[in-house]
């Protein structure tokens, strides 16, 4: 029996963002082709078959901007250019050429929360106070000195990568500047109208050049609260054990109101006249709060035009891996999309280069259940690079660590470097990522084994998995726009839902059993064949039963008789 869940837009379709399965590249890691050991757009360009090979239609690359790389490119010094390091704008234009040679879309990253230290507009908003720029950057004079006499920041905000605080002292200037991230990424005053118009003319440069859309960084940060108060306190955190920007709830240095204003004058760039050649999109990065992430999803859907823009939806990265849990938030999300307006695209990711891998995360036989889950789910979902062949979080000896997030974390001192190692293409050296004799971080010990070139040749590998669902999303009308419903399954362990569409497409089911034993349970649907299994050593055959017994960890997707 079927809920009474659907999604009832299969009969108008949003174009391609519906549907879309996004890969993420993060430039540094993905292909280096000029031997420094650091990933380039050329070697994106080259290895773009591998990604159409997945039945991906979508690219996203993290930023490649010149930038001081004090946080790998989100510390963006010239917004319309790239850095030496990774290329140059003429390999940008190759790049999107090729892209659409490849059916490909792309999307660029768009920081429009912070600049770098050495952006011209900072080095000018840092010279005097009546500038013309001397407005576009949270400036405060100090409210009184400490005991030894250094000056003392307006509040207690932190920045969130080190925990510190997001206060610097400008002795130039002789005031603070805010930075919500690393202490050279300075906050933009997104309350001056001057600094939004810059952000949408860097928008419309890359909209110029063709890019399809953007994922739009640290939206958040952009309104916090107007007279600064003080963050309240996290009772739950824990001292020595959570990240030490954890210590504080954020409620007023981040999430005002007016985030959604501004985000609505990004969004009608999207659809300027001259951008209508072809449908344009944006994704924004808001993390929900944990506990209560619904609303928050459904506030962004009902203040930002879904025509043109989505929030993450990052419940494949924060949800408990278990049926119950997905069951519920799977009804109550798309019931809450159906009901606000049929326009709205979920957009889920399950991985990206803040986060742990989902290989180390969940293990290796619940990885591909979880390639099922969410290669089958509605609206746009992202696919982290590697994730494919299931790289998992690499350790970083001490002396190699990279990231500056990795003092932020007392207990592991980890950051986020594990999660962004070169990409294994090969079994040659440096897993045929670069030709240099020390790659910008260590490469995996499993490359010999868990790498493009081997999977390529093992259908049962975890790449081929993706491979086939990849394609099969991209063909099918139901997976691409289709309905969702939620079965009402009686085994507490298995998830189950379908989706379908009207007319004569096929139509499909799935079940996932979350659990680390067998799982027995009666479809509820009448299923006709088999199309995969996450599990190689599955004992379902092409023809199911009326009863199904799943494996450990074990996926199926099946079409629907
Ligand atoms: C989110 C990005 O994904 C992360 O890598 C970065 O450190 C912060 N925003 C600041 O830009």
């Amino acid at each position: 029996m079927h809920t009474s869940l659907s999604q009832h837009h299969s009969n108008a379709p949003h174009g391609w963002p519906e549907g879309a399965l996004v890969y993420q590249v993060y430039p540094r890691s993905f292909q280096d082709t000029n031997g420094d050991g650091v990933g380039d757009l050329p070697g994106i360009t080259q290895r773009l078959p591998h990604i159409r090979s997945l039945g991906a239609n979508t690219i996203w690359i993290s930023p490649f901007y010149p930038s001081p790389m004090a946080d790998f490119g989100y510390d963006v010094a010239d917004y319309c250019d790239v850095d030496p390091r990774l290329g140059t704008l003429d390999d940008f234009k190759e790049l999107m050429k090729e892209a659409e040679a490849n059916k490909l879309r792309v999307f660029t990253d768009l920081v429009p929360n912070h600049t770098s230290d050495e952006h011209a507009w900072f080095k000018q908003s840092c010279a005097s106070r009546d500038n013309p720029y001397s407005d576009w950057y949270v400036w405060c004079d100090a409210v009184g000195n400490d005991s030894s006499g250094n000056p003392l920041p307006p509040n207690n905000w932190r920045d969130a990568l080190s925990g510190d605080s997001a206060w610097e002292w400008s002795p130039q200037r002789e005031q603070f500047y805010l930075h919500s991230f690393n202490v050279h990424q300075p906050d933009l005053n997104w309350s001056n109208p001057q600094v939004r118009e810059a952000i949408k003319d860097v928008m419309r440069f890359w909209l110029t050049l063709g890019v399809d859309g953007f994922r739009v960084d640290a939206v958040y940060w952009m309104a916090k609260h107007p007279l600064l108060h003080d963050d309240s306190i996290n009772q739950e955190y824990v001292e020595g054990e959570d990240l030490k920007y954890e210590a504080l709830a954020h409620d007023n240095s981040r999430g005002w109101p007016a985030v959604y204003a501004y985000l609505t004058e990004m969004a009608d760039v999207l659809k300027e006249p001259q951008f209508q050649d072809k449908p344009r999109f944006m994704v924004t990065e808001a993390y929900p709060d944990r506990h209560n992430a619904l609303p928050a999803y459904m506030n962004f859907y009902a203040s930002v035009d879904p025509a043109v823009a989505a929030p993450f939806n990052f419940e494949g990265l924060t949800l408990a891996w278990h049926a119950a849990e997905w069951r519920k938030f799977l009804k109550s999300f798309h019931s809450a999309l159906e009901q606000f307006s049929a326009r709205c695209i979920a957009s889920y990711a399950f991985g990206n280069h803040d986060q742990p891998r989902i290989a180390s995360r969940l293990g290796e036989p619940a990885a591909r259940s979880a390639a099922i889950l969410l290669l089958t789910l509605p609206g746009m979902v992202f696919l982290y690079y590697g994730d494919e062949i299931g790289m998992k979080d690499v350790p970083i000896p001490t002396e190699f660590i990279q990231d500056p997030a990795a003092n932020g974390d007392p207990k592991h001192h980890l950051g986020r470097d594990p999660e962004r190692t070169p990409m294994q293409w090969s079994a040659e050296r440096n897993a045929g990522f670069s030709d240099a004799k020390q790659p910008w971080l260590p490469i995996a010990d499993d490359y010999q084994t868990h790498n493009v070139d081997a999977e390529s040749q093992d259908g049962r590998s975890i790449l081929s998995l993706y491979r086939l669902l990849g394609n099969k999303r991209a063909s099918e009308a139901s997976l691409l726009h289709g309905d969702l419903h939620v079965l009402d399954i009686e085994n507490d362990e298995v998830l189950g839902y379908t989706r379908t569409s009207d007319g004569t497409a096929s139509d499909f089911a799935v079940f996932i059993n979350f659990s680390a034993e067998v799982a027995v349970f009666e479809p509820t649907v009448q299923l006709g064949k088999l199309v995969v299994s996450s599990d190689p050593q599955s004992e379902l055959t092409a023809v199911l039963p009326d009863v199904i017994t799943l494996r450990p960890h074990e996926a199926v997707l099946c079409y629907l008789a």
